[in-house]
């Protein structure tokens, strides 16, 4: 079967079915093209917390349809790979982040939704890289342990009052975009502004006209003069960035930010997926109910 018929066959499964599809901007063109709401890991949580569709498939990664289920527990999340994980969710335990709050009693946990169910579990608020700030200034402590991603903290820490005790982890796809790649581009490309995703490292990001979640460099890039922008995020954004802005010139910091677990899933995984409505992902309730906690904080912090 050829992309378009796919594409068709999918979307009348998803309307017979009362069903939405949800997609990250990292995903695959053809599935972008054919999603509900395309969106930043915040702008897709809010819509799993708000739809009123009996099944939601999630092209995306596992935490991201773990935290649909976990907002809307009644509702079928279907994700159509179970093996696209995120390397970040994983470089946290839920022992070592128990050893982390004993170390620093006063400390609120401020999770990035990048983690898993179990972690969000054990922590008082989420947050994503679009309001990771704001949910940190929202918080009664001055110290914040901000887990798991290290970079995100550290670029958090720069514009809040409240003393920010980063964790060790951090994205592969993101952390290994170097200044000098970036030099080499900015040096082919002069006055073309540099848009970074704040999983970079700190070094990266000083390098950066602007910083902001998937979302938030969308925006930034429909609103610039600018008529080439340099990207330091997953290519997979190129596509809506060309759509949105189809007279501006995109080029990609480095030619390895390319996260594997997004790509796995295909159109074919979508549709069997609808076919077979696989694979379901629920969050045991004695999980799924303090997470919820996190994640509804977060989204009532930012709205
Ligand atoms: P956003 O929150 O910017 O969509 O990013 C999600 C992600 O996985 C970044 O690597
Ligand atoms: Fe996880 Fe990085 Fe892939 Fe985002 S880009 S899903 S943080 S591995």
């Amino acid at each position: 079967m050829g992309i378009i018929e796919t594409q068709e066959r999918i979307r009348r499964l998803l309307d017979d079915n009362n069903a939405i599809l949800l997609a990250h901007y990292y995903q695959r063109d053809e599935i972008q093209d054919i999603a509900d709401i395309l969106g930043d890991s915040l702008a897709l949580s809010m819509e799993a917390a708000d739809t009123v569709a009996d099944v939601i498939v999630f092209a995306g990664v596992r935490f991201m349809a773990e935290s649909a289920s976990i907002l809307s527990p009644d509702k079928t999340v279907l994700l159509p790979r179970l093996d696209a994980g995120c390397p970040l969710a994983d470089k946290i335990t839920v022992e070592e982040l128990r050893k982390a709050k004993a170390e620093h009693p006063g400390a609120k946990v401020v999770t990035y939704v990048n983690s898993s169910a179990e972690i969000k579990a054990h922590s008082d608020i989420c947050c994503t890289s679009a309001n990771a700030v704001r949910i940190v200034d929202s918080l009664d402590a001055d110290t914040v342990l901000m887990v798991p991603d290290g970079n995100l903290a550290r670029y958090t820490a720069r514009f809040t009052e409240k003393k920010i005790i980063p964790w060790k982890g951090f994205c592969y796809v993101h952390n290994n975009l170097l200044v000098d790649e970036i030099q080499k581009v900015k040096d082919t490309h002069p006055g073309a502004p540099v848009a970074i995703h704040p999983e970079c490292r700190p070094e990266v990001v000083e390098m950066a006209d602007f910083v902001g979640s998937t979302g938030g460099i969308l925006k930034f890039a429909r609103e610039t003069d600018a008529q080439e922008v340099i990207i330091g995020t997953e290519q997979g954004i190129m596509h809506q960035l060309k759509k949105e802005s189809p007279g501006k010139t995109f080029i990609p910091a480095s030619d390895h930010l390319i996260c594997l677990d997004m790509k796995r899933m295909t159109l074919d995984d979508i549709l069997k997926a609808l076919l077979e409505m696989e694979h379901m992902i629920r969050v045991p309730e004695e999980i799924r109910a303090p997470a919820s906690l996190a994640l509804s904080r977060m989204l009532e912090a930012s709205r």
